[in-house]
């Protein structure tokens, strides 16, 4: 029974996934809010530059790219009972979002930390020395991710923009079973699916 809790199901995601779901978003989000906020109240803000001590950009990145691998291998070992999407253009719109949202959530942050291995100055996470100052800059590493990291980053804002619009759509509008599939009780989920 708990390993079917926690595995996905063709009623609704399991409590691995969901998890994998919610500290993402809300990582993802936190990195939205911080270079939005900085825009908005500008770089010497003192209580922004506090509340950003606390999470760093680089760092919650990271944290991020370090959850998107084990949670798309879930995915992937999930593949087979996982909630199917539904067989017209609304489902397959759905799935290219999805797929397209794990790309974005792999290549933003790579590409971030690929630059800072190619500034050569090093690169200290949370105390712990991830790359060595060599002194040596990889012009080429720099200008890839200096022209791909912010227009990547806005892309995967929009489509997260179009994804909660359409989680908003079919909770609030066409009161459909989707979103019960990641969020409340799954026992209501699976309730609705043998209906
Ligand atoms: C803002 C609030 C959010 C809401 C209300 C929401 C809602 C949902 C719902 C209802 C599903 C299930 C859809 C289905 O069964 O077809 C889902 C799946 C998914 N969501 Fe979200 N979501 C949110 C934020 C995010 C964010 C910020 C990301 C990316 C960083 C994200 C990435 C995904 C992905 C990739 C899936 C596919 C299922 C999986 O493989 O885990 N979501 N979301
Ligand atoms: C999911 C992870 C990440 C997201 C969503 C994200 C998002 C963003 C966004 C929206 C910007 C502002 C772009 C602009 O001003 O047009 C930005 C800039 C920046 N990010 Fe990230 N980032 C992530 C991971 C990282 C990581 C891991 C690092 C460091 C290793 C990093 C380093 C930077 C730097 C140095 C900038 C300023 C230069 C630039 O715009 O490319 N980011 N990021």
């Amino acid at each position: 029974m708990i390993g079917r809790a926690l595995s996905d199901s063709p009623a609704g995601y399991g409590a691995v996934t969901r998890a994998f779901h919610g500290a993402i978003a809300a990582l993802v989000l936190w990195q939205f809010a911080m270079v939005l906020a900085y825009r908005l109240l500008g770089e010497h803000n003192a209580t922004l530059n506090a509340i950003y001590g606390v999470a760093p950009h680089g760092p919650v990145g990271l944290l991020v790219l370090l959850l998107v691998i084990p949670r798309a291998v879930w995915a992937f070992a999930n593949r087979k009972r996982r909630p199917s999407y539904s067989a017209g253009l609304a489902g397959r719109l759905a799935r290219a979002a999805h797929v397209l949202i794990y790309a974005l959530l792999v290549l933003v942050p790579t590409v971030a930390v690929v630059r800072q291995y190619g500034k050569g100055k090093g690169w200290d996470v949370f105390g712990i020395r991830l790359f060595e100052p060599t002194g040596v800059t990889n012009d080429a590493l720099v200008a890839i991710a200096d022209a791909t990291h912010s227009p990547m980053s806005w892309t995967l804002l929009a489509l997260i923009g179009g994804h909660a619009a359409a989680a908003a759509l079919h909770g609030l509008v066409w009161k459909d079973r989707v979103v019960g599939r990641m969020f409340g009780r799954r026992a209501r989920a699976l309730d609705a699916a043998a209906r």
